[in-house]
């Protein structure tokens, strides 16, 4: 494994990390899912991610159980997990946001389902309109200094808006946000690449990215079709989604570039996360899987990095384009 710095704290995450959407308490059991974790520690991965919203909480109960059934040592990995959304199925005013209230009751409830005395990382899951963003800034600044959460960051939130949060937190020696979670995949690449570009430097913002495989779509395996045992299949909303509207020709691309990395001689998805990883403003790749072998495939993508020369990357981007 390698292991990289949370953009300018100290913090050594797993270049590649693991999470639990769609599959911890939904798609998969718990054996699967402890097989799973158990997979991601062996190959050195230390970053475990999570949110009250997934499975309606259920995802974090899931992940706690096993963290603690595997006796993980506490002080050798990370676990997140994300606000906003609200882990009720029909949340009320109170139980959704990015409130002091309900910032500080969902720290509460996910430290108990993650089965830990803090959450080593703590994401705003995504902008709240209703709520000035100071307010945010000050409640996570307090559950730090409680020792409930040890960095905080935000998931897609406009670089403006991180700046205005940094400003907030610098005017009153306030914990700024350290990191931030976007979606960063070839065919998603423009906030991470460009609307995030300055704030690398001037804010030492690190990045935990997601859906390295936009959702398995650059695996090849929608390629034909949908089988009903991809998450496409499960999650029928999804496709929406993932395959975009007819002028994105999302599947087009992706079909273009796994052909290509059949050409290359390697699997598209290891090609695919190994693309994300040779970017050094991405701290951490969070990975998804829903069984062991893919989780395996996933992490070979490290030997690939600098296995392949710089002409076949930009070839592998412009097929993906
Ligand atoms: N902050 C946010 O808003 C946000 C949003 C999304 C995700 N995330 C985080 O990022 C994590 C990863 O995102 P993601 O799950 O969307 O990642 P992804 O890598 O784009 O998709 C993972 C899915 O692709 C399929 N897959 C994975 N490896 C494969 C392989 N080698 N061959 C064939 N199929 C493979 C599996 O689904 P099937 O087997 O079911 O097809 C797996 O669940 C999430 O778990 C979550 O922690 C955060």
């Amino acid at each position: 494994m390698q292991y990289r710095r949370l953009g300018g704290s100290g913090l050594q995450l797993s270049a590649l990390s693991f999470g639990a959407w769609v599959t911890f308490g939904s798609q998969i059991g718990r054996s699967t899912a402890r097989e799973l974790v158990a997979t991601a520690w062996d190959h050195g991965i230390n970053f475990f991610d999570n949110a009250e919203g997934y499975a309606n909480g259920e995802a974090e109960r899931v992940m706690g159980d096993v963290i603690a059934d595997l006796r993980l040592p506490r002080d050798g990995f990370c676990v997140s997990s994300k606000v906003m959304f609200g882990s009720a199925s029909d949340p009320r005013p109170t139980q959704k946001g990015l409130s002091r209230k309900h910032v500080t009751d969902a720290c509460h409830a996910a430290l108990k389902r993650l089965r830990v005395e803090c959450l080593d990382l703590y994401y705003c899951h995504r902008p709240d309109p209703e709520t000035p963003v100071a307010e945010t800034v000050w409640a996570m600044d307090a559950l730090i200094r409680q020792g409930k959460v040890l960095y905080w960051g935000t998931s897609e939130w406009p670089a403006a808006l991180i700046r205005e949060a940094h400003k907030v937190a610098r005017a009153h020696h306030l914990h700024a946000p350290t990191m931030e979670q976007p979606q960063y995949n070839l065919l998603h690449r423009e906030r991470v690449e460009l609307e995030y570009a300055p704030l690398y430097a001037e804010l030492g913002l690190g990045t935990t990215t997601f859906s390295p495989l936009a959702s398995g779509l650059l695996t090849g395996k929608y390629n034909e079709g949908v089988p009903d045992d991809a998450r496409l299949g499960r999650e029928g909303w999804l496709q929406r989604i993932v395959f975009g509207s007819s002028d994105e020709r999302r599947l087009e691309r992706a079909q273009a570039f796994t052909a290509l990395a059949a050409e290359l001689g390697a699997p598209p998805a290891t090609l695919a996360i190994a693309w994300c990883l040779r970017n050094p403003h991405v701290s951490s790749v969070i990975l998804g899987a829903s069984r062991p072998e893919q989780l395996l495939q996933n992490l070979s993508a490290l030997e690939w990095i600098d296995r392949l020369g710089e002409g076949d990357w930009r070839r592998l981007e412009a097929a993906a384009e």
